[in-house]
Formats: structure tokens, C-alpha cells, sequence
């Protein structure tokens, strides 16, 4: 058995980020709700104990608290965020609701004068304004005490998130956590996953059959690798075109995986999607009725296959998080997640990688041996260009933003530095300009590109303004009905990745 570390999920956005930075440093962690017992805790004999973040003030009666005697264990504790505040509030300290909020990157400074600020990632309206005994503060930043600790009772806590890649030095302190607090010895490692999952898919499966969903993308084609690995003969991949795929993509994929061995069937299904949206504005019901036509095309579809029980699908952590958790907000329903509908035809949904970042699929599709084109491709979300068409998607506003799209990837991928994720957004503003000499009251494109490892959290990316300046241009010069092109600078906190 590996050392292990547990996570105390207070509702957090970033509890699976916390738990994967704790994997990917070698020492296997779980989750675990946060009001678990403190005799569950003593059966796992955790070497260490991190509380997450959670959506609540500490002193809302729904919040969330952990066991007190779990701070009486005599292991080494980080609070992160709410996860400070709660075990500051709990030992005596106070926490207030009265100054600014900080959300995104902020400059923390250390108390100790020998080493420099950093910048680190923060997204709280809480603050803890007084230390419970024995604590003294390690950070500031101009609003908030960033950073605490309790040396003896190897009690820590930090304001801000260094689970994020947008911490700098974030890793390092998660490091010394694991490896000078709690003397960890790393003896945890990925193949380790893949076993698990190949074990535990071929004991729920026995020898029924599975239809996976497959969009081509980096998290459906690993699922498809180790549904390979473990059920060969018993998957059958469906790829649903819905219509809102890019430029000329339903072919492609069409291409790569019917050349595989692999049982591979392609469904037409554009116009019963676009049906399906007709005079839908809002985001979610958007998302929830893409949702819900995906599964009935795949139950049609395993109907005609005979009868298939379970739907394999590439669900990954952040499609569950953002989906909403048992404690979590609602950000967005991710099609595959919290677009399902109640009923569904499937007696079970296989989902393995839904304990998994974006980067650790990326790795287990290496080691699964797929190709490197195929693992490093930018995600793509599952309702496609639908979410990326602002209000009432048709037709005519799809092929105006495939486009764009095309023209912006064109661009991009002629650099060498890339960025992680870039796509066009087709706004629901017009705006007057001037075309010739006449005016013009016309579309308005959006460009995103953003910087992440996890797409939990991520940075715009500052692209340069010559060639922001060159795309502006052939996109307003080859489609006539753009009149605008904008630039999205904004990070997520606060922005999301997609507009939808
Ligand atoms: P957001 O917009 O939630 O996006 O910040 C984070 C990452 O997830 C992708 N995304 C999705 N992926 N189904 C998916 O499979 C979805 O419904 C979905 N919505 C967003 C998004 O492209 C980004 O990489």
C-alpha cells in the first residue's frame, strides 16, 4: 500500500487539482467529503491531511466543518483557502467577510525578508483577520494574511491556491508539504492507474458490451485506448456529428479511427441537433439539450447493435467539477456530465478517466502508446461550436464562425509557441463599421487564446499585437458579414475558458 494523503473536499472548485498535484508529486491521495468521521480517517492512517477550498463563508450554518479531533491526530495539516479559514475559525481564530475579495493572480509577499514576493493565484472574499494561538502569519498581501502556520503542531495555511499552475512556486510548496512535513517517501506511480482501471472496467463489464462515445478529442481517444486494453473485442466507438464540429473535423476524425482496428460507426446527425436548439438562448439549456440528444442517438444506436448496456464515455475531473459536485456550484453543465438526462436506456455509465486532469490523460495516452498528434491536440468541448455561437445558434451563424475559426487556426499553428487553447467566439453584438464607403452594422468576432496545464485555472495569452493586427485583418477582409474583431484578455478566475 502507498502512503496517502487526504483531501477534505469542502466544495472546492479544486479539489481534484489538489489531489492530482499531490499524485503528480509522487504520493497517492484520496478525497473524501468533508465532514467524514474522524474513525474513517484512522482506518485510512492518512501520512497527511489537506482541506480544500469550498464556496461558503464560515459562518453560513450550511458550511461545511471537519471533525475537531481531527486537528488533535498529530499530522501535518494544510488549509487551503476556505480549508484556512475553517481551521483558523475552528482553533480560535477569526475570520471576516468585510474587506475586498481577491480573485486571480495577486502579489504575495513573505514575511520573511530574505525571500521575494510571488505572484499566486486567489480566489476568495473572506479573509482570516485574527490567528488562533501558536499561529504566526508566513505572507501578506496588501488585503489579507496570504499565508500561516503552527510550526509545532505542523498546522498550515495558505489563502491562496498553489494547487494552481498559476501559483508561482505553488508546486514547491505543495512539495515541501508532502516531503518535509509529512515525510513522504513518493512511492506512487501513474501505471498503477491504468491497472486499477483495466481490473475494475473488466469486472463491471464481464461479457456484456460497451458503446463508447467517441468525439476524436485527447480524453474520448485515451478512453478508447483503455477500453482496448481492457474489453478489445467487446467496444464498439460512435462518433456522433452533431453539426457543430470545425472546419471540415467530422472528416478527419472519420479518417483516423476508421483506419484503427476498432469497431468504429460515424452518425449524421446535424439536423436533428440544430432542431433541437431552435430559439434556445440560454447557455445550460443549451448544454442540457445537447446533452440529452447525444444519449438518445447513442441508445438508438446500441438498439441497433442489439442490446448494449453500458455507455463508455471520456468524462475527465474538471467536466465533474465545473458540472457541479455534491457541494460545489454549478459553473457550467459539461455535455457528458451534467447535460445528461435523468433517464437513460444504459443500465451503466463507464466513465474512467473522471479522476483525471486534461495533463495526466495526456500521460496515460502516452503510455498507452497512442500518437503524440492525437495526445497533445488543444481540447475541444463536446457541444462545440454551439457554445461558442453566443444565444440562438443556426446554420448561417455556424458557418460564419467556422470560418473565423479556420482563419485563426491557420495563423496560430504557423508559430512555434502555441497556445494551449485558442478558438474564435462569435458574439451576439453588431456593430457599426465601415466597409468601401459604406456602413456596415455587422458581426462581431472574439478571439480566445489561453495558457493552462489544467484548464481549471488559466491565463490569457498575450499574443502579439502584429499578428493580432494580421488575423483582425483576414478575418474582416474574407467574411463579409464580421465588421469587428475583438481580443479576450481575461483569466480564469474570473472568465471561464469557453464564453458558454
Ligand atoms: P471552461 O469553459 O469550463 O472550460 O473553463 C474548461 C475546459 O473544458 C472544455 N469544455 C468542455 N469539454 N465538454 C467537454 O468535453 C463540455 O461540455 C465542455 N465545456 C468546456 C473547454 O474547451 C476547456 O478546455
Amino acid at each position: 500500500m502507498s502512503q496517502l494523503i487526504l483531501v477534505l473536499d469542502f466544495g472546492g472548485q479544486y479539489k481534484e487539482l489538489i489531489a492530482s498535484a499531490v499524485r503528480g508529486l509522487s504520493v497517492c491521495s484520496e478525497i473524501m467529503p468533508g465532514d467524514v468521521t474522524i474513525d474513517e480517517v484512522k482506518q485510512i492512517s492518512p501520512i497527511g491531511i489537506i482541506l480544500t477550498g469550498g464556496p461558503n463563508s464560515v459562518y453560513l450554518p450550511e458550511s461545511l466543518r471537519c471533525d475537531p479531533e481531527i486537528f488533535r491526530l498529530g499530522i501535518p495539516i494544510l488549509g487551503i483557502c476556505y480549508g484556512m479559514q475553517m481551521m483558523c475559525n475552528m482553533l480560535g481564530g477569526e475570520v471576516s467577510g468585510g474587506g475586498t475579495g481577491e480573485y486571480g493572480r495577486v502579489s504575495v509577499t513573505p514575511a520573511n525578508p530574505s525571500l521575494k514576493p510571488f505572484k499566486a493565484l486567489m480566489s476568495h472574499r473572506d479573509s482570516v483577520v485574527r490567528l488562533p494561538e501558536g499561529f504566526i502569519a508566513t505572507a501578506h498581501t496588501d488585503s489579507c494574511i496570504a499565508s500561516c502556520e503552527d510550526p509545532v503542531k505542523k498546522l498550515y495555511g495558505v489563502q491562496f491556491h498553489p494547487e494552481s499552475k498559476h501559483t508561482n512556486g505553488g508546486q514547491e510548496i505543495i512539495r515541501s508539504f508532502l516531503y518535509d512535513a509529512c515525510s513522504a517517501v513518493g512511492d506512487y506511480q501513474l501505471e498503477n492507474y491504468i491497472d486499477t482501471q483495466v481490473r475494475q472496467i473488466r469486472e463491471t463489464v464481464g461479457e456484456n458490451n460497451v458503446l463508447l462515445a467517441l468525439s476524436g478529442g485527447v480524453d474520448s481517444s485515451v478512453c478508447a485506448a483503455l477500453l482496448s486494453k481492457a474489453i478489445p473485442r467487446q467496444t464498439t466507438c460512435v462518433f456522433v456529428d452533431h453539426g457543430f464540429m470545425r472546419l471540415d473535423e467530422g472528416d478527419e476524425i472519420e479518417r483516423v479511427f476508421s483506419s484503427r482496428k476498432l469497431q468504429f460507426i460515424r452518425v449524421n446527425a446535424q439536423k436533428r441537433f440544430l432542431a433541437k436548439l431552435k430559439g434556445v438562448k440560454d447557455p445550460e439549456t443549451k448544454r442540457k439539450n445537447i446533452g440529452e440528444e447525444f444519449v438518445r442517438v447513442f441508445e438508438e444506436e446500441a438498439t441497433k447493435l442489439g442490446s448494449i448496456p453500458f455507455l463508455a464515455q471520456g468524462t475527465i475531473y474538471p467536466d465533474v467539477v465545473e458540472s457541479g459536485g455534491k457541494h460545489g456550484a454549478t459553473i457550467k453543465s459539461h455535455h457528458n456530465v451534467g447535460g445528461l438526462p435523468d433517464s437513460l436506456a444504459f443500465s451503466e455509465i463507464i466513465e474512467p478517466l473522471s479522476g483525471l486532469f486534461k495533463d495526466e490523460v495526456r500521460t496515460l495516452g502516452r503510455k498507452l502508446g497512442l500518437p503524440k498528434t492525437l495526445v497533445t491536440r488543444q481540447p475541444f468541448p463536446g457541444p462545440g461550436l454551439a457554445v461558442r455561437v453566443m444565444g440562438e445558434v443556426s446554420k448561417n451563424k455556424l458557418e460564419t464562425l467556422r470560418k473565423a475559426d479556420a482563419i485563426l487556426r491557420e495563423e496560430i499553428n504557423k508559430s512555434r509557441n502555441k497556445p494551449d487553447q485558442y478558438f474564435a467566439v462569435l458574439t451576439d453584438t453588431r456593430s457599426v463599421g465601415v466597409k468601401g464607403d459604406d456602413r456596415t452594422y455587422d458581426q462581431v468576432i472574439a478571439i480566445r487564446a489561453v495558457t493552462t496545464e489544467d484548464f481549471m485555472t488559466c491565463e490569457y495569452t498575450p499574443i502579439p499585437h502584429r499578428f493580432l493586427r494580421h488575423i483582425s485583418s483576414r478575418i474582416t477582409n474574407e467574411i463579409p458579414t464580421i465588421s469587428r474583431v475583438v481580443y479576450d484578455i481575461t483569466s480564469k478566475p474570473p472568465a471561464t475558458v469557453e464564453w458558454e
